[in-house]
C-alpha cells in the first residue's frame, strides 16, 4: 500500500456524549489522527444509513459512528436503533463487495475523551491497512451500476 495514503474518515458523533468526548480530547490536548471529519448529530439514533452510504460514495474511506453507551442515550433507546442500523449497514456493504470493517461503531461517554481518541487512532490505522475505498472502481468491478456522487468530501 502507498505510504502516502491518508484515509478520509467521516465520524458521526452524538451531541451529548461522543461529541463532548472529542471536545474533551481537544481541550485536554490528547492527540488523535486528523483524518476524521466529525459531524454532530443530536443522537446516534438520528443516523440515517444513507448518511453513511453517501459519505462512502462521496470519497470517504471509512465511517465512524459514535454514541452514548447502551442504557445512557438521552433519547431513551435510540442508540439501540443505531446499533441495528450499523449491523445492517455492515451486511449491506459486504453484499456490495465492500469491506464491512470500513464502518465502525464506538460507544463513548462525555468523560471518555481518551478512549475516543484511541478508538479514532485505531480506526485510522485499520482503514489505512485496508487501503483506499475507491467506491466507483470497486462497485463497477463487482458488477454494480455506478453513478457519480452528488457531493465530494474535501481532502
Ligand atoms: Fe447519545 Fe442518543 S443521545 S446516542
Amino acid at each position: 500500500m502507498s505510504e502516502t495514503f491518508e484515509p478520509v474518515i467521516i465520524g458521526f458523533t452524538c451531541n451529548w456524549c461522543s461529541y463532548r468526548a472529542a471536545d474533551l480530547a481537544g481541550t485536554a490536548r490528547m492527540k488523535y489522527a486528523p483524518n476524521v471529519r466529525l459531524i454532530r448529530l443530536m443522537c446516534s439514533g438520528r443516523l440515517d444509513p444513507t448518511f453513511v452510504m453517501k459519505a462512502l460514495a462521496s470519497g470517504a474511506d471509512g465511517v465512524l459512528i459514535t454514541g452514548c453507551h447502551p442504557g445512557e442515550c438521552h433519547y431513551i433507546e435510540q442508540n439501540y436503533k443505531a446499533l441495528r442500523r450499523y449491523l445492517l449497514l455492515r451486511r449491506v456493504l459486504k453484499g456490495m463487495g465492500i469491506e464491512p470493517e470500513r464502518v465502525k461503531l464506538v460507544w463513548a461517554s462525555a468523560a471518555e475523551g481518551m478512549k475516543l481518541a484511541q478508538e479514532i487512532n485505531t480506526f485510522v490505522e485499520e482503514i489505512r491497512a485496508l487501503g483506499p475505498l475507491g467506491w466507483n472502481r470497486k462497485l463497477a468491478g463487482n458488477g454494480h451500476k455506478v453513478e457519480e456522487p452528488a457531493l465530494e468530501v474535501a481532502a
